[in-house]
């Protein structure tokens, strides 16, 4: 079995949805909201397909439009039997810098939920390392945490580690360039990182520059395979393991 833990299948991305998702058989997907808006199509899709399970947040780019509301919307809907997560939730000073202390707002805010509820958060974390360790660190949250499309140092792999997160490997992965997350790869026990896919984002070679769908974390395996001369079937078996736990699922399969 295998786990895409990060996607986010909308209607506004794809009109093959039924397609991609059977294309996955009994494999696992994770679809991961943004906004109410997108967090309702997460639990479409839930409530649709078996195989489907979600995670509900309002992320760092859609702070500034942020309402009690939204915030209420995630909480109501947190303990729907198939919904694993508060997320994606984070910070991201790449695209924002103007409304930072916002950002931080609301990603605090949505680590309180999860904490009261004991979900597991998918984070986006993006030129802003330091700040969500911090946040992460100060909440001292005692809940599982995965920092998705990990994109930082070797160093501050270790460091999230140490807090219980996970490291959520993408299709960045295969591009030849990113050396920085081949090495953490390499360096990081298997036991601790998870295969996404981001889709429709950063489709993994040989389809990049394509629309990505959630199958194409196989390429992702395989290049992790390849990187820590593991079989491709360990590279499997483990990382499904670690989403099982990260996420809890093993009640619900
Ligand atoms: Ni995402």
């Amino acid at each position: 079995m295998m786990i895409d833990t990060h996607a986010h299948l909308s209607i506004d991305d794809y009109d093959n949805i039924d397609e991609i998702i059977n294309k996955m058989g009994n494999n696992i997907i994770i679809v991961s909201g943004s906004s109410t808006k997108y967090n309702k199509e997460v639990l479409m899709l839930v409530k649709k397909y078996n195989n489907v399970y979600g995670t509900i947040g309002i992320h760092p780019e859609c702070a500034s439009d942020a309402s009690e509301d939204d915030l209420k919307f995630i909480e109501e809907n947190i303990n729907h039997p198939k919904i694993v997560g508060v997320g994606e939730i984070g910070l991201d000073y790449y695209w924002n810098k103007e409304n930072k202390d916002l950002q931080k707002e609301i990603f605090i805010k949505q680590l309180v939920i999860a904490k009261k509820y004991n979900k597991t958060v998918v984070i986006h974390s993006r030129d802003s390392a330091q700040e969500t360790y911090d946040i992460l660190k100060e909440q001292d949250l005692h809940i599982k945490s995965v920092i998705h499309c990990f994109s930082y140092s070797l160093e501050m792999a270790k460091e999230f580690i140490k807090l219980g997160s996970m490291l959520g490997i993408g299709g960045i992965l295969t591009f030849k360039n990113s050396l920085k997350l081949k090495e953490v790869v390499k360096e990081i026990d298997l036991d601790h990182l998870l295969l996404e896919t981001d889709s429709p984002y950063l489709s993994p070679e040989p389809y990049r520059g394509h629309k990505n769908e959630p199958y194409n974390i196989i390429y992702v395996a395989k290049e992790i395979a390849k990187i820590k001369e593991l079989s491709y079937e360990e590279v499997l078996e483990v990382t499904t393991k670690n989403a099982i736990y990260q996420f809890d699922l093993n009640s619900k399969l």
